[in-house]
């Protein structure tokens, strides 16, 4: 467990034209998540496939450009902010379309899932499936004061087993120091730069870094820059059990 610094991370072919930030699995320790962020240059795709573990609920949220998403047989137009949760056995194909290189975050509640390629389902028209979420669409929350939070991916998306938010901290902003008692958390600086607590250390990261969280060790972040930071927070579980603590002890 650790904090993952985007210089020591591996970036790896993942499909002919996408590579992948392997940002959390087993072979970074985690147990509990699997987080990457793509890079799909354009022309480039995955063709249909599930990932069969019944656990195996994949969340995706665009960063930047412009991807289509075939979820189940509808397509979509995903772009920044834009969100889609494909639970285990629902076929989705991703493509870069446009001439810029497209970037996505993929999380996983389990640490090392599979992919399975599947016959293209038939084109279909329909409702728009719960779990495909456009960030026109969400509401904002205030989480704490200069903090707004995003919930991404929850229930009402028909989450599982996973909870994803993406917080924007305006500069003096503090997210109050906590830890999680059963399971992981992920956390990873999309951009700018935070103080962060680490158990008994304090460390800033920076755009790019992940920040695994093992189950009991307390964590929180400051903004003591003077820019906004984009801050995601992953949870391999739907209903998060959060117990704050104190961390006057700490030059934080
Ligand atoms: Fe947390």
């Amino acid at each position: 467990m650790a904090i993952l610094r985007r210089a020591n991370q591996r970036l790896l072919e993942r499909f002919p034209g996408g590579n992948r930030y392997y940002l959390a699995g087993s072979k970074t320790g985690s147990r509990m998540l699997h987080v990457g962020e793509i890079l799909w240059s354009p022309g480039s795709g995955m063709p249909p496939h599930i990932h069969p573990e019944p656990k195996a609920e994949e969340s995706q949220l665009m960063l930047d450009g412009e991807l289509e998403l075939v979820y189940d047989g509808i397509t979509y137009t995903m772009g920044p902010g834009d969100v889609a949760l494909a639970p285990p056995g629902v076929p989705h194909a991703w493509t870069n379309r446009s001439n810029k290189t497209a970037r996505m975050i993929t999380v996983f509640p389990m640490n090392d899932p599979t992919t399975k390629d599947v016959d293209a389902p038939s084109p279909k028209k329909g409702p728009q499936p719960r779990g495909v979420v456009f960030r026109k669409d969400m509401k904002s929350t205030v989480f704490a004061p200069g903090i707004t939070r995003y919930d991404l991916v929850t229930e009402a998306q028909g989450a599982k087993s996973t909870f994803f938010s993406m917080l924007y901290l305006e500069p003096g902003s503090k997210a109050p120091t906590h830890y999680h008692p059963a399971t992981e958390e992920a956390q990873y600086i999309v951009k700018g730069e935070l103080t962060a607590v680490y158990g008994n250390e304090v460390t800033v990261c920076r755009t790019g870094d992940l920040y695994l969280a093992e189950p009991g060790l307390r964590h929180g972040f400051t903004n003591k820059s003077d820019e906004l930071a984009v801050l995601l927070a992953i949870h391999p579980v739907a209903k998060i059990e959060r117990v704050l603590v104190d961390d006057s002890d700490l030059p934080y």
